[in-house]
Formats: C-alpha cells, sequence, structure tokens
C-alpha cells in the first residue's frame, strides 16, 4: 500500500500543499465610477447553513484586489458561478490577473451583464452563469464596518479574525445571501429532483499550483450512492423512543414505520416536535394520516 507522506505546510497550503476542490465563481461589483467589476474567486464556500437569521457565504480575498475594495465601500456583491466550458474558464483566469482597473479588464469581457433582480444599482449579474447569489456583506460581525476601502499598499494591524481585514493583504467577507437564482433548466432539476443527467456542467477549479498555470477539470455526470437501508428492527426503536417523548400522544406502529429513515441523533427531536405539532392540531393518536398532517405543517414551518 501507497505511504501516507508528510507534506510541509506552506502559505496557501490549499493549492501548494494539497489538491483541495473549489468552485469557479465570478464576483460582480460596482466600482467608484459605477461599472460592475468582474473578478475569478474560489475560495467561496457556504458559511451559515442553518440556524442562524440567515444563510451565508464566506469569501476569502486578496484586500487590495478591485473586489475587496468595492465590498468594503458598497457592501454589495454577486456570486456568479460559471459553467466548465474551456473559453469561461480562459476567461475566469483573465480576469483573475491582478492590478487591472475594471477599466481594462471589462473592456474586452466576453460574458454579458444583466442588471440585479433585486435593485438596478447592485451589481450586474452574469447572464451565462448557471446560478447566481445576491449577497451583502454583514459587515456587523466582529464591527467590520470600522474596515474601510482606499489602503492599496496593505492594512497595518489590529487585524480581526474572520471577517473585514483579516491581515496585511486579506480579507474574509462573510455575505448574507439575499437571493438565489437559477437557470430555468436547473431550477426545474431542484424542483423536480436530480437524476444524474440534469445537473448543470460545474468545473472543479484546483487553484494555481506550478507558478504557470490555473488547473481546472470539466464536469463528468454525477452517480448516486443509496443510504443504507434500515431493517424491521428499527421499527421497534423508533416506537421505543416514541413512547417516551409524551403521554398523551401516542404514535401507531405503522406511522413508526415510517419514521425510520430519520438517523438516530434526530430521532427525538423530530419526535419531539411532531408531538408538538400534534397537540396544537389536538391530535392524540398519531397515525399514518396525522403524520402526513404533521409533516406538512413541519414542511411549512420550516419554510417560514
Ligand atoms: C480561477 C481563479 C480563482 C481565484 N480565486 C481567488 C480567491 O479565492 N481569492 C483571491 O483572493 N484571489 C483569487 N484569484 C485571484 C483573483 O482573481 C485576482 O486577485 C484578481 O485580481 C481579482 O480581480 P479583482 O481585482 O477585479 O477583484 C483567483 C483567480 C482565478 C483565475
Amino acid at each position: 500500500m501507497d505511504e501516507l507522506k508528510e507534506l510541509r505546510i506552506v502559505d496557501n497550503f490549499y493549492q501548494t500543499s494539497s489538491f483541495f476542490p473549489m468552485p469557479t465563481i465570478l464576483i460582480s461589483t460596482v466600482s467608484e465610477s459605477g461599472q460592475t467589476n468582474l473578478g475569478a474567486y474560489s475560495l467561496c464556500f457556504p458559511y451559515y447553513i442553518a440556524g442562524k437569521d440567515y444563510y451565508a457565504m464566506i469569501l476569502e480575498c486578496r484586500n487590495s484586489s478591485n473586489t475587496a475594495q468595492n465590498i468594503l465601500r458598497t457592501k454589495k456583491c454577486a456570486l456568479n458561478f460559471i459553467t466548465d466550458s474551456r473559453k469561461y474558464f480562459k476567461e475566469a483566469v483573465r480576469l483573475g490577473f491582478p492590478g487591472e482597473t475594471t477599466e481594462e479588464k471589462m473592456k474586452n469581457c466576453i460574458f454579458n451583464l444583466i442588471d440585479s433582480k433585486i435593485e438596478p444599482s447592485r451589481p450586474q449579474l452574469v447572464s451565462e452563469s448557471f446560478q447566481v447569489f445576491e449577497c451583502t456583506w454583514d459587515d456587523s460581525l466582529e464591527d467590520a464596518y470600522q474596515d474601510k476601502a482606499g489602503c492599496l499598499e496593505g492594512y497595518e494591524p489590529p487585524y480581526r479574525n474572520f471577517n473585514g481585514i483579516t491581515s496585511k493583504f486579506g480579507a474574509h467577507f462573510i455575505l448574507k445571501i439575499d437571493k438565489i437564482l437559477m437557470k430555468e433548466k436547473y431550477h426545474k432539476s431542484i424542483i423536480n429532483g436530480v437524476n444524474g443527467w440534469n445537473f448543470p456542467s460545474v468545473p472543479v477549479d484546483y487553484g494555481y499550483r506550478d507558478s504557470t498555470n490555473f488547473w481546472c477539470s470539466q464536469f463528468k455526470r454525477p452517480y448516486a450512492e443509496k443510504i443504507p437501508a434500515k431493517d424491521n428492527g428499527d421499527v421497534k426503536s423508533v416506537m421505543y423512543a416514541a413512547e417516551r417523548i409524551d403521554p398523551d400522544v401516542k404514535f401507531t406502529e405503522e406511522a413508526c414505520a415510517k419514521l425510520t429513515k430519520i438517523p438516530r441523533v434526530f430521532l427525538k427531536a423530530a419526535l419531539t416536535q411532531m408531538v408538538n405539532i400534534a397537540k396544537e392540531e389536538s391530535i392524540t393518536l398519531i397515525d399514518e394520516k396525522a403524520l402526513d398532517i404533521i409533516n406538512d405543517k413541519r414542511r411549512k414551518e420550516k419554510k417560514k
């Protein structure tokens, strides 16, 4: 067997000391002259995904870039996810060359820009994207509103830990997602269910790795892997847990049989939520029909 060999951890370890799969995103922001700027970014990942008042992404970025400066000044940006066309990646690499002004880099840009779906003064969107997140920087976290645009030669300390100017040349931005927009075809995939043939062609970026090239791989059709099937023994364990939630609300065996897919660690919380809804609805016996009513209400509450 091949041994795992240690590598030195150095700056930009995600591309210098490892292979790390990343998205390819063009971030649009508004320049001082009011023109939309596109910068290429890969270090951009989901940050708040549930359990908070809003959903957010995090962006890791050079603080002197047009993008960082525009976010510091205007707070607004749009994350435009491009497909795996080589032509698009070539253009992303061009848009990723540091030091060009917005006017210079956008002059011959191959992408078409359309107005924001929220407000025409916000950054324009790349119409070729398969999906776009329109975002607002949450500058309240870590009091990052104190960080101002205008310093292109490096910021002096003190630095913030995770939001705003985080080092001499670095910045992190927690971006509240205001809107998710999706091309009709893939919108349908999400609403009607994915099947392996209806995914967008998402590229995987491996970053700048040999002091010469950015490396990217094209899309490959995804496959599905079923989660392990549960045997009948699990109905008994669901019934055992269900009986202990509340003496006034009972579950039928048939209803419990429908709940065996809930992972054990979430079971008590899910059953408790069902019992609470049952009580609101004056249901004392949760059978299959009552379960449908309860699950409907749970879905609605989740959406809220
Ligand atoms: C595919 C790709 C991904 C990139 N990802 C990042 C990134 O995540 N963070 C970053 O600071 N720079 C990244 N860069 C470099 C920026 O694109 C570069 O700093 C560029 O000047 C930013 O444009 P802007 O000044 O218009 O914002 C990336 C470049 C490419 C080509």
